[in-house]
């Protein structure tokens, strides 16, 4: 029996036992499988989660673009390693090949060493999703140097900000970027936001839109001129399995964005061994995760994941809507896609327009479909389900977080029996379990509490870059010796785990999260404002939105409200991007406190819910009488 490809529930669950008893011996023999270590482990894993401090492969020595290019040159170097679909549906679809790959990553290597990116250094990577993107990640991987992709709709301040945590010296980017019919001036944002990163010497333009920009003379430079002087050899450089590969920023309940910090070895064994298993992806297959480089999914399941399999994996440009509501199934139909890997937000958008547009297709090429960022209701699960999978394509509902790397907890397609909106069980090696507010551990099935990890994966952060205590604070304190996930879950029965959703004050629209904090300091960045307070409710595509509960210096009504909203949305894209802005905006004359001056946020939850008839004991607010006008003005 392999540990590396389950088919069968029964081989699931002798699998997941045995993960249990000896998790060393069961992640060695996955890492003895496959890949190509220039020198073996001396330990698999040395953890202790009280400091904390987790590393897996302590020893061994590899590069993970040699595991996911160079290893595939003897067998499948003609095979199409990424496939790139441009927006614009009537331009011809791009097929790299492994050994393109390889050219292609080799040469952009080489620029960087030239631009004088040395093993260590933190690389920028502001660019749209175009082949570049994918190639410039592996291109630092090669000589080891960290890659921070920000996700190319974040503003100007929220790039400059990550620019500055983590002292990128160059940035990669490129003139623009389009989005079904829109052209956006990407390197005007990276301009703006470098007006406040003094430490950024470099910046490297992607032509992609022949947008006229301006460059910055002895900053930026073309990026096509120096690749096409560059040598196609670049030996890649030889990693610890502990050295740093990427930075991905992931927004906190409080204060600025955490930068997550991901390690080679580990990382590379376990987005490889999920992918192969929750996709169970076949020589031949041609997946597609619809989701942007720019966030973790992208990461694990775009770039490393697919290709440490020699997978042919799509990359795609544009977006659902364009040129219609078709353009998904039209590329599955085109592609002949065998797994579609989106979020439930995209599932609900595309549920509510005319089936006509998913009939036109033949979209029988598909075997499994998967979800992942946020709860999926079950609506949207037997939409999927019906009119997608055509009730034969298993839906992999995914559980993880930018923290943990990889999928966590997941149906194996064809193993485990699927039931909407349930992720279902964890993934081998993978030790889930459910904490009351006490500190308990439930050890019971049927209960509900909050989603702990009792034992490290080998793709999980090992720090928050620069603020290891924060990393310490934010995921080990709440309980000992535990990972604590940010989310609630019900287990029920036999053992099956459904997500409930987040217990902290991060909300997650359209799947992507949202820290409260980071949006009220734009607001109230706003003359007018004296305070303000964000929640999420439900929306039936995003997801949650966000209500803003927003109280101004100067009550009266000589303001023009309707204004004040549009300069209040224009701020929060400004400082964060257009994801962050509020559908609802609700002007008061007080939010609720306690009386240690704490903003109640979970009445005001309710009122956004419009649940008023149980907002608990309201007496003991410092200023009660304000929620009864909060909930006379509301929306
Ligand atoms: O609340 C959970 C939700 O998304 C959070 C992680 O967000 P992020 O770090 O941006 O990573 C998203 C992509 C992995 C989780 O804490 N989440 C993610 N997947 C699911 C989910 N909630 C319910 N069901 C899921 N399948």
């Amino acid at each position: 029996m392999s540990n590396y490809h389950i088919k069968h529930l029964e081989e699931y669950w002798q699998v997941y036992r045995k993960s249990l008893r000896n998790p060393e011996v069961f992640w060695e023999e996955i890492a003895e499988e496959h890949f190509l270590w220039r020198k073996r482990w001396d330990t698999v894993l040395d953890w202790d989660f009280s400091k904390p401090e987790v590393k897996w492969y302590e020893g061994a020595e590899l590069n993970i673009t040699e595991n996911c290019i160079d290893r595939h040159l003897t067998t499948r170097a003609d095979k199409t390693a990424i496939l790139f679909e441009p927006n614009d549906p009537t331009a011809i679809a791009e097929h790299i090949t492994y050994r393109q790959l390889h050219e292609r990553v080799c040469k952009f290597a080489n620029v960087l060493k030239d631009q004088g990116v040395q093993k260590g250094d933190r690389v920028c990577i502001y660019l749209p999703m175009i082949p570049e993107l994918a190639i410039s990640v592996l291109a630092c991987a090669r000589i080891g140097a960290i890659h921070s992709v920000v996700f190319a709709g974040f503003s100007a301040t929220a790039l400059a900000t990550r620019i500055n945590d983590c002292d990128c010296k160059i940035v990669l980017t490129s003139d623009g970027s389009y989005r079904g019919n829109k052209t956006i001036d990407l390197k005007g944002i990276v301009d703006e936001a470098l007006t406040s990163c003094p430490g950024i010497e470099k910046v490297l333009v992607a032509k992609r839109t022949n947008t006229d920009i301006s460059m910055k003379s002895g900053r930026d430079q073309w990026l096509q001129p120096l690749l096409d002087a560059a040598s196609k050899e670049c030996e890649a450089t030889i990693m610890k399995a502990e050295d740093p590969l990427f930075i991905l920023y992931t927004s906190g309940s409080t204060g600025k964005p955490k930068g997550m910090v991901h390690t080679t070895g580990g990382y590379m064994i376990y987005t490889a061994y999920t992918f192969k298993n929750i996709f169970q992806y076949r020589e031949n297959d041609v997946y597609w995760c619809t989701a942007d480089i720019g966030w973790i999914t992208g990461h694990s399941y775009i770039v490393y994941g697919p290709l440490a399999n020699g997978a042919t994996t799509v990359l795609f440009e544009g977006v659902p809507s364009y040129p219609d509501f078709g353009r998904f199934w039209e590329i599955v139909q085109k592609h002949k896609i065998t797994q579609f890997y989106t979020a439930p937000t995209a599932i609900r958008a595309l549920a509510k327009e005319n089936l006509d547009f998913v009939e036109k297709y033949d979209l029988s090429s598909l075997k499994v479909l998967g979800t992942v960022g946020e709860p999926i209701n079950e609506e949207a699960w037997h939409w999927y389900n019906e009119n997608i999978g055509k009730r034969k394509s298993p839906i992999v509902d995914t559980w993880w977080q930018t923290e943990t790397g990889g999928i966590m907890i997941a149906p194996i397609p064809f193993a485990t029996p699927t039931i909407p909106t349930y992720a279902t069980l964890p993934l081998p090696g993978i030790q889930p379990t459910l904490m009351n507010e006490q500190g308990e551990e439930l050890k019971n099935n049927q209960q509900e509490g909050r989603l702990c990890i009792k034992f490290p994966w080998p793709s999980m952060a090992r720090t928050i870059w620069g603020n290891h205590e924060r990393y310490r604070e934010t995921y080990f304190s709440t309980y000992k010796n535990m990972y604590f996930t940010g989310d609630g879950a019900f287990r029920d029965a036999v053992g099956y785990y459904r997500i409930t959703g987040r217990v902290d004050d991060v909300i997650i629209v359209s799947g992507h999260n949202l820290g409260t904090a980071p949006i009220e300091d734009a607001i109230n960045e706003h003359p007018a404002v004296a305070e303000s307070a964000i929640v999420g409710y439900p929306h039936d595509i995003k997801g949650n939105a966000l209500y803003g509960y927003i109280t101004l210096k100067e009550t009266g009504e000589s303001r023009d409200q309707d204004n004040l909203r549009k300069e209040i949305n224009q701020l929060i894209t400004e400082r964060i991007g257009p994801i962050a802005k509020l559908n609802k905006i609700q002007f008061t004359n007080g939010l609720p406190k306690t009386r240690s001056g704490k903003i109640m946020r979970r009445i005001l939850r309710k009122i956004a819910e419009k649940d008023t008839s149980n907002l608990g004991d309201i007496s003991t607010l410092l200023n009660p009488e304000v929620v009864k006008g909060i909930i006379e003005n509301t929306f």
